[in-house]
């Protein structure tokens, strides 16, 4: 659907001056980390992960100086991925020994983690496994359905479904759609990254290394792809993403973009530059994922954006570009 102010939007982007929202980094880490998810909580304060931690982290981004405070330390983890509310302010984790470099986990150590938030000290229990995967990277939460969570692994290509009541794990769904490549291997060949169930009950999601931002029935049949970053080269890469409140798809982008999807009344998409670009921009440095504010309006329109360098950028997708 278009709107009047995706007009102007649209107009603004296409036009000679470059536009971007207006951003502000919340904070920087004192010491080099690669920051991977977030979630923003009820009480408006972000829940961070990194691949290089098995501390779950918080940051109050309305605190002047904000800092990242340890909520959970995860036993038998060196990192965390995905991150989800699955119930109000209970959330699914990620962990398994991560290798960085390798950019994949040693296999068997890949743990679904509950973190019940809602009392004053974190209750955490172990709730599934996967022991096949070395990248569960994403998760979803699965409206309608509270005791599931939708996790993507990148090196397989498929989305499954956790159940984090009973550790039930099976394959929702696999194709080619969402396995890496072709094209040509990078170093690193991950497909499916980031995913979401969009209002119409669709899940969305992105391929990193197919470069593609599409959709699929979540009972399985047909792909549609969306959009992609076809003429780019392998170091551009969609991350994770956010819809809004319009339905549009704010995707992190490496090296530094922030790839906005509007969908028009014609059912397709058109995709624009946001914030960044992908030639060089440090406005956001590596972004890995974004998540939507909560709480007051100017809350609800700020997206935050983790990076791979230590930031954590809020932009304003509210303000004029
Ligand atoms: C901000 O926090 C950092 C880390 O705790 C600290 O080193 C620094 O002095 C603080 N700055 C101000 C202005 O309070
Ligand atoms: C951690 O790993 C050890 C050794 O594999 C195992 O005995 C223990 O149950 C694990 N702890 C948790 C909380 O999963
Ligand atoms: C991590 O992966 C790299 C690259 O594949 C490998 O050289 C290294 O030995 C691995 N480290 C560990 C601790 O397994
Ligand atoms: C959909 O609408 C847009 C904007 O009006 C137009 O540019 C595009 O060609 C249309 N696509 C199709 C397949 O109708």
């Amino acid at each position: 659907m278009v709107r009047a102010t995706d007009f102007l939007l649209l107009l603004s982007l296409t036009g000679c001056v470059v536009a971007t929202f207006p951003t502000h980094v919340i904070y920087q880490s004192p010491t080099p980390i690669i920051l991977e998810n977030i979630a923003v909580r009820p009480s408006s304060k972000l829940l961070v992960t990194s691949i290089q931690s098995p501390t779950l982290f918080t940051l109050d981004p309305g605190a002047a100086n904000a800092t990242l405070d340890e909520v959970y330390t995860f036993p038998n983890s060196s990192g965390l991925t995905g991150i989800v509310e699955y119930k109000p302010d209970v959330y699914a984790v990620v962990t398994s020994i991560f290798n960085v470099t390798a950019a994949a986990a040693i296999r068997g150590s890949v743990v679904i983690w509950s973190i019940d938030l809602t009392s004053g000290s974190p209750v955490a229990r172990p709730a599934a496994r996967i022991p096949e995967s070395t990248l569960t990277n994403g998760l979803a939460s699965f409206p309608g359905h509270p005791d599931l969570v939708l996790a993507s692994e990148s090196y397989l290509g498929v989305v499954y479904e956790v159940n984090m009541r009973t550790g039930a794990v099976h394959v929702k769904i696999r194709g080619p759609a969402l396995a890496p490549g072709p094209p040509a291997p990078p170093a690193i060949p991950i497909g499916i990254n980031g995913l979401h169930v969009g209002l119409d009950g669709l899940l969305y999601f992105t391929n990193s290394l197919q470069g593609t931002f599409a959709r699929v029935p979540l009972s399985g049949g047909a792909v549609k792809v969306l959009g992609d970053l076809g003429s780019f080269t392998h170091t551009d890469l969609y991350d994770d993403f956010a819809f809004d409140n319009k339905g549009r798809a704010w995707v992190a982008t490496h090296p530094g973009a922030l790839q906005l999807f509007i969908p028009l009344a014609n059912g397709t998409w058109v995709q624009r530059t946001a914030v960044g670009d992908l030639a060089g921009s440090t406005v956001l440095n590596v972004p890995t994922a974004v998540a939507f504010g909560r709480g007051g309006a100017l809350e609800k329109r700020t997206l935050y954006v983790t990076t791979a360098v230590g930031q954590i950028v809020a932009v304003d997708t509210g303000a004029k570009a």
